[in-house]
């Protein structure tokens, strides 16, 4: 159980995987959900740090709140791995790249660094998937820390994917969400637990009225204990 107030860490936003010097590997992701949730931890007093990725989304100009900024997946996994140990709760609304170009090796003989030059023959991009963050957050957590995960899937497999993640990644939740929340203002989203509670917010909340919602089912989610 998480001490009062709980240190929360949320992870916002999507990751941009570099393929040269000045293109990129990106998805949709606003950070809305990251940053709402970074506000209403806040408005609770509760100290908070918010781990930002590329978006144009402004962090909450709140107090009680340290906003700090990353690129990659690997910077993600850096800033977790340094920041996790001290916080309580971790909400993963980060939308983390599965698979980044391999950039090790030179493409069409141009090093990553260099802008590829054009050409009229096809250009076969390599990727290597990316480490799971959240799991290596949850297989180095503390018996008292909570961790809640976000499963982003089509409406047809969502309760069962988001089961399947539940338990494969190790957290004491999962935010069910339907693939059309990505980049949009409002969520239609469930809570799974792992005693088997499948927890409703509600269909079409926005973002912020869903963020308070979540922040108050903690007590819940936090004596719904993780393998
Ligand atoms: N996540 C992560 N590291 C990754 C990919 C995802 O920590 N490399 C986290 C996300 O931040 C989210 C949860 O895992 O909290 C689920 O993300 P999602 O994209 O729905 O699932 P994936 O694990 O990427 O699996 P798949 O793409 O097969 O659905």
């Amino acid at each position: 159980m998480p001490p009062t107030p709980p240190r929360v860490l949320i992870t916002a936003g999507p990751t941009h995987e570099p393929i040269d010097a000045v293109r990129y590997l990106a998805n949709r992701s606003s950070g809305r959900m990251g940053v709402a949730l970074a506000e209403a931890s806040t408005r609770r007093g509760w100290p908070t740090t918010l781990l930002l990725g590329p978006t144009p989304t402004s962090p909450p100009q709140t107090s009680h709140l340290h906003t700090i900024r990353f690129q990659t997946a690997a910077d993600l996994q850096h800033l977790l791995r340094e920041h996790w140990p001290l916080h309580d709760v971790l909400l993963m609304a980060a939308a983390v790249a599965d698979y980044k170009p391999r950039t090790k090796s030179a493409v069409r003989d141009q090093l990553p660094e260099e802008k590829i030059k054009r050409s009229d023959t096809p250009l076969v991009l390599e990727l290597e998937p990316t480490p799971d963050l959240l799991a290596e957050a949850a297989a180095a957590s503390r018996p008292d820390q909570v961790l809640i995960g976000f499963a982003l899937e089509p409406a047809n497999r969502l309760r069962e994917s988001a089961t399947h993640k539940l338990s494969a990644k190790g957290v004491h939740a999962i935010v069910a969400n339907p693939l059309q929340t990505m980049d949009s203002p409002f969520v239609t989203a469930s809570l799974l637990l792992r005693d088997g509670r499948v927890l409703e917010a509600g269909s079409q909340r926005t973002k912020q009225d869903f963020a308070i919602w979540l922040l108050d089912q903690l007590s819940q989610i936090s004596s719904s204990t993780a393998d």
